[in-house]
Parts: structure tokens; C-alpha cells; sequence
């Protein structure tokens, strides 16, 4: 596996892979690789004929200092899973190299980027677009995947795909959520979980995939207050929001019937002094 430190490099990868006549499947990171991003990259690797890791902890996306300084940074063990899951190229640039001046670029993400983690969090969209962009403009990818946990921020790629004219025909692919054994979606914010968060933490997922039951016989109103009262109820869990949305669009169903795309639930809720977010699909 080669590591690129420069934008040059990267285009100049990505640029002998296509005219070559490869596919390059791209899989941008923030780093702190967990088995969750390694699937990403196993799948990227079973799809395409290169395959290209960007490990950069993107400021412009964090509305929170403390959240962007206490971020994990774990670049030689990252480089390991990385050569072991069979990546060609592992981009690993500075903050200079990607913004040599600042990015002052706002993208009209619409409603889908209005709501949940784009109303808690200002900015932070504006900013995944930001550097996604970018990282597609140099990396010139065939396919792009995203795990699910980020389920709005899928979305939100999408829709900053088509409004910058779809990168040459740039597929999105959605990968699913992995967990540890006891349900608790991997993040790399897993590490910051005290052992008695860490105990708490899977009755997030338990909670969510219990309301799948539940809402069979109860309104999408009466499922939201099921899944809130559910964590509230847990000492160590504080619930942010419970959605219920379409999951094309991002917009709060009212009820079951109301779209032929299914709903999805997304949960933020704090951990401890963690944020953990996680979703679940309802039929
Ligand atoms: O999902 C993430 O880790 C980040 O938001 C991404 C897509 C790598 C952009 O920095």
C-alpha cells in the first residue's frame, strides 16, 4: 500500500488508475478504523480494481473544538488495517495540504440536510460536503461508500452529488452498520465510553430494534415516545432526538402509510458525555 501525503499524488493516482481503464472504489475516513470501516474497505475491494482510503479528521464538519481536539488520531494502526484489508492507497494529507486557504464554499443541501444532525449540529454538513467534494474531484471515483450509521449524511452526499453534477457518473454505495456482539454500532467514539457507558451503550440498539415490535401495533407518534422513554429511562442514556423519516428525504413521517420508501428511526443520545447515534429501518 502507498501513502500519499499530497493532493498532486492523489490525482495523479487516481488519474494513471482511469486510463488504465480501472474502476477505483474510494473510501473516505476520518481515521480511528474500526471493523465498521474495513468492511467498507473489503467491499470496496471485492467491487473495484483500485481502491483508495482517505484518513483525514475534516475540521471544517466539527461545530464542537472539543470534539475536533479529543478526536482520535491513530494513523500507524490505521495503515496496518489498511494494508491488511488490501487498500491500494491510503491519502493521509495535513490541514494545509486540503485547505491551503480557507473554504468559504456553501452548498445548498436543502431539506435533507435541515433537520436531526444538520439542526443539532450548524455546519457540519456544509463542511462533510466541503471535503467530500474535494476528495471526489481529486480521487475522480467509480464508486464511494459510506456506512450506514451516518444514515442522513448518505443523503446528504447524494444530494451535494447531483446539485456539483454527479462527478462522472459517481454511484453512492450505502454499506450496513456493524456491531459489536451486544448490539452497540461501532464508532470510533466507542473508546471514549467509560466502562459504565460501555455497559449502557448497547441498550441504544436494543431499545430501537424492540420499537420495530412495538410500532407493528402503535402509531409512528406513539413508537418516537416508546423509543425516548425506553433510554431516557436508563441513568446513563440521555435521548437527543428520536426521528422517524422518510429515508430518502430526511422529513419526519406522521404516520406508517405515509411513504412507499419505509421509515427510518435516528437516535442521538448521549452516553455519558458521548454522543452515539444509531437507525434502524421499520417495514
Ligand atoms: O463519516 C465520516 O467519517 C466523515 O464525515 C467523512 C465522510 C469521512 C468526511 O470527513
Amino acid at each position: 500500500m502507498e501513502i500519499l501525503r499530497t493532493v498532486d499524488a492523489l490525482k495523479a493516482a487516481a488519474q494513471a488508475a482511469r486510463e488504465a481503464g480501472k474502476t477505483v472504489g474510494f473510501v473516505p475516513t476520518m481515521g480511528a478504523l474500526h471493523a465498521g470501516h474495513i468492511s467498507l474497505v473489503d467491499r470496496a475491494r471485492r467491487e473495484n480494481d483500485v481502491v483508495i482510503v482517505s484518513v483525514f479528521v475534516n475540521p471544517t464538519q466539527f461545530n464542537n473544538a472539543e470534539d475536533l481536539r479529543t478526536y482520535p488520531h491513530t494513523e500507524e494502526a490505521d495503515c496496518e488495517k489498511l494494508r491488511k484489508a488490501g487498500a491500494d492507497y491510503a491519502f493521509i494529507p495535513s490541514v494545509e495540504e486540503i485547505y491551503p486557504e480557507e473554504d468559504t464554499r456553501v452548498f445548498d443541501l436543502g431539506e435533507v440536510a435541515a433537520v436531526m444532525e444538520g439542526a443539532m449540529r450548524p455546519g457540519h454538513f456544509n463542511g462533510v460536503a466541503q471535503i467530500v467534494s474535494r476528495l471526489f474531484e481529486w480521487g475522480q471515483p467509480t464508486r464511494a461508500y459510506f456506512g450506514e450509521k451516518d444514515f442522513q449524511q448518505i443523503a446528504v452526499i447524494r444530494r451535494m452529488v447531483e446539485n456539483e453534477g454527479g462527478f462522472n457518473g459517481l454511484e453512492i454505495v450505502p454499506c450496513p452498520i456493524v456491531r459489536e456482539e451486544d448490539g452497540l454500532a461501532l464508532s470510533s467514539r466507542n473508546v471514549r465510553l467509560t466502562p459504565e457507558d460501555r455497559k449502557a451503550a448497547p441498550f441504544i440498539h436494543k431499545a430501537l430494534a424492540k420499537s420495530v415490535e412495538y410500532a407493528r401495533d402503535h402509531s409512528v407518534e406513539d413508537t418516537i415516545r416508546f423509543v425516548t422513554e425506553e433510554l431516557n429511562a436508563n441513568p446513563r442514556l440521555r435521548v437527543e432526538y428520536y426521528s422517524i423519516v422518510n429515508p430518502l428525504t430526511m422529513q419526519p413521517v406522521t404516520s406508517w402509510g405515509d411513504t412507499r420508501d419505509g421509515a427510518q428511526g435516528c437516535a442521538t443520545v448521549y452516553c455519558g458525555d458521548v454522543r452515539l447515534i444509531d437507525n434502524i429501518k421499520y417495514n
